[in-house]
């Protein structure tokens, strides 16, 4: 069993807080998620944490083009990543954001300490500007003629026809992604994190073993090239924390975004009572992993523990690196319908049919994983539902009718019970190893093991022979038993599956300290069917969804035509009405929405609050004719997902098939007033 109690945190790489998470992004949340949940089964104590990473050039321009603040964008896209997570059973400790008190006063604190300890360096450096956005670009947001082999409209660092990587004063005719304007050539003092007065430190640091095998090629190939100064800091304007006393400078989106790991801790730990110190300070005895993608690595193996180190805090134990994800062997792909957002395959498929379908297939390995749908759906059918689900529906019937749901007193073959107790130990390493697919493996053929029990021992044909009554309740009562192991063993995966079959058993959550103590003599509720079968239109549903240019409710149905054809709905109570919450408000902004045909993009101003809504009213109205002009908006309808952005409400409108007019109060209205 469990070794001695350990104290483990965990984190996984925190999510830019400019887009949805996809199914590419779940690979990594779904393999820390499954650890975590194993070392708590273990009886550890363990804290998974995460964050938005609300930071960076991207963030703030994403908010501009949407016509909002960057602190309201940030906040939308935390509470869809949240559910999200939520939804894919992915139970962080806490999920917090870098752009937080917390996470400012960390920043500044290692900053001021890596500064006065010597190692920030300052100089001058020049780089490219957009003089009509007056700001700084980075290299990706600059377009040019490729300076080898002249390909147009290639990226400020590399070429995707010839692969040459340079830097963008290099390119050709350069433009500003942002303007269209010509970039000029800027001077601006810049900080820099001297990461080779770290060198030796991280030299013994990874030879303590801190790092999967496959990586240490790659980190020789960094030391070998040297490790350069890291610019830390950028010009304003920029979204971020303002450097303590350099103002107009920022530091960069990288510098603050590891220090979430530290800020989302700092803020779960003054909630739960526990000593930050005990596992980030420099005599920490706990341990401390980071889960992330091979992309990010020299962010987490070389930057990470150097700041950390310069500042006086702890080195994680581990940083552990995963590979990318593939769908049918190929990148995913928006006209494909393969880039499929973790919302669209939650509108079709439960979350753990993705949950067991990745864990057969993760190592502790850097190799990208593939999604294959026919293998999906083949893996999941058989294993899931044809072999685990199948061995309790085989065995629960008879129990349940013939014994009131009372399971036999003793064990029919202790053996067999004993082996599967056995089995728990490698698969508690394969576990504890990240070896998710052998774990997978292990468990599946013990599965077979308890169909073959009871294809052997027939309860049917028991059930049908006089006096062999209580040889079908032990017979059963054994399947069961094997049954619970087998949830238990899966539960780290399967969370949802287990706690159903824990209610199904009426037992207490299991901890994997349970599978010593069979359930004898005990009663259990009637079972109920505990997962379905995928079928392939499902599947086709979430790639048609996913397809680029797939309707996504974006575009509201056509008016329904004048009163005369329009039948009044059925009457509703005046509690019923009151439920909607009315409330004028004044358009500020209206603008269209590039491929949508009806729709323009409103800000509706409701006394203070600002809502973005998508009103199907492009036809009626050009949108300069909004702007100024009050209407009444639904204020508490839930905010709806379209392709273009969250719309946080719905105007009302008269629509008849003569046209659409926009309903507006007298004037003298307020906005932020209730419409009754
Ligand atoms: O690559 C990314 O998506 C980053 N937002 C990951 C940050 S991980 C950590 F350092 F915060
Ligand atoms: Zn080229």
């Amino acid at each position: 069993m469990s070794d001695q109690t350990r104290r483990i945190l965990v984190t996984s790489a925190l999510p830019y807080a400019n887009g949805p998470i996809h199914i590419g992004h779940l690979v990594e949340y779904i393999q820390t998620d499954i650890w975590v949940r194993f070392q708590k089964l273990r009886g550890h104590e363990c804290y998974y944490l995460c964050a938005d990473d609300a930071h960076g050039t991207p963030i703030m321009l994403r908010a501009e083009q949407d016509g909002v603040t960057p602190e309201r964008l940030i906040e939308r896209i935390w509470r869809e990543h949240r559910a999200d997570f939520a939804d894919f059973l992915i139970e962080f400790d806490n999920y917090y954001s870098t752009h937080s008190p917390e996470c400012r006063q960390y920043a500044e604190l290692i900053y001021r300490r890596l500064n006065e300890a010597g190692h920030i360096s300052r100089r001058v450096i020049t780089q490219a500007f957009d003089p009509e956005k007056q700001m700084f670009l980075p290299d990706r947001f600059i377009k040019g003629e490729c300076p080898r082999c002249g390909t147009p409209d290639q990226y400020g660092d590399s070429c995707e026809n010839c692969g040459a990587t340079y830097s963008p004063t290099d390119l050709k005719n350069p433009r500003s992604v942002l303007s269209g304007a010509t970039p000029i050539a800027k001077e601006s003092l810049h900080f820099f994190f001297k990461l080779a007065d770290f060198e030796a430190m991280l030299k013994d640091w990874i030879a303590s073993g801190p790092i999967q095998p496959q990586m240490i090629n790659k980190l020789n190939e960094w030391f070998t090239a040297g490790l350069q100064e890291w610019d830390i800091s950028r010009d304003a304007p920029y979204w971020g924390f303002e450097i303590p006393d350099a103002p107009g400078k920022y530091f960069y989106v990288w510098l603050d975004a590891p220090i979430g790991y530290m800020a989302s801790f700092q803020n779960f730990c003054d909630r739960a009572g526990l000593n930050f110190d005990e596992f980030w300070g420099p005599d920490s005895t706990a341990e401390v992993y980071h889960f992330i993608g091979k992309d990010i690595a020299y962010f987490h193996i070389l930057f990470w523990p150097a700041e950390l180190t310069g500042a006086g805090f702890r080195k994680p134990t581990a940083v552990h690196c995963h590979g990318f994800l593939t769908v049918d062997g190929q990148k995913m792909s928006k006209s494909r319908g393969t880039f499929i957002k973790a919302r669209t395959y939650l509108n079709h498929l439960r979350p753990e049919y993705l949950r067991y379908y990745f864990a057969t297939k993760l190592s502790d390995g850097l190799d990208d994983l593939d999604l294959n749908f026919e293998d999906f759906l083949h893996r999941v059918n058989s294993d899931l539902v044809g072999k685990l689900v199948n061995i309790a529906s085989r065995s629960a019937g008879f129990i349940t009718r013939r014994f009131e749901g009372r399971l036999a007193d003793r064990l029919a073959e202790p053996e067999l019970y004993a082996e599967f107790i056995a089995a728990g130990e490698s698969i508690a390493q394969a576990y504890e190893g990240r070896e998710f697919g052998r774990a997978m493996r292990e468990i599946m053929a013990l599965a077979d093991r308890a169909n073959q029990y009871i294809d052997e021992k027939k309860p049917w044909t028991l059930a049908k022979q006089p006096g062999a009554e209580a040889d079908v309740q032990v017979v059963c009562g054994m399947g069961l038993n094997l049954f619970r192991v087998l949830a238990l063993y899966l539960k780290p995966v399967l969370p949802g599956l287990t706690a159903q079959v824990e209610r199904f058993l009426q037992i207490a959550p299991l901890r994997w300290s349970d599978v010593g103590h069979p359930l004898l003599g005990h009663a259990i509720a009637e079972f109920k069917p505990l997962m379905q079968r995928v079928d392939m239109a499902q599947i086709v549903a979430i790639i048609e969804e996913s397809r680029e240019g797939a309707p996504s409710g974006e575009e509201t149905p056509a008016p329904s035509g004048p009163l005369i054809d329009d039948p009044i709905a059925p009457a509703i109570g005046i509690e019923e009405f009151a439920k909607v919450d009315l409330r004028v408000a004044r358009i500020v902004k209206a603008d269209v929405v590039a491929g949508a045909d009806k729709l323009l993009r409103l800000e509706l101003d409701l006394g203070g609050e600002i809502r973005q809504v998508f009103a199907g009213i492009k036809s009626a109205y050009p949108p300069a004719d909004l702007q100024g002009r009050l209407t009444v908006l639904v204020a508490n309808l839930a905010p709806r997902k379209m392709r273009f952005g969250v719309s946080e409400g719905m105007v009302l409108a008269a629509g008849g098939g003569g046209g659409i007019y926009l309903l507006g109060p007298d004037s003298g209205a307020e906005p932020g007033m209730r419409v009754k």
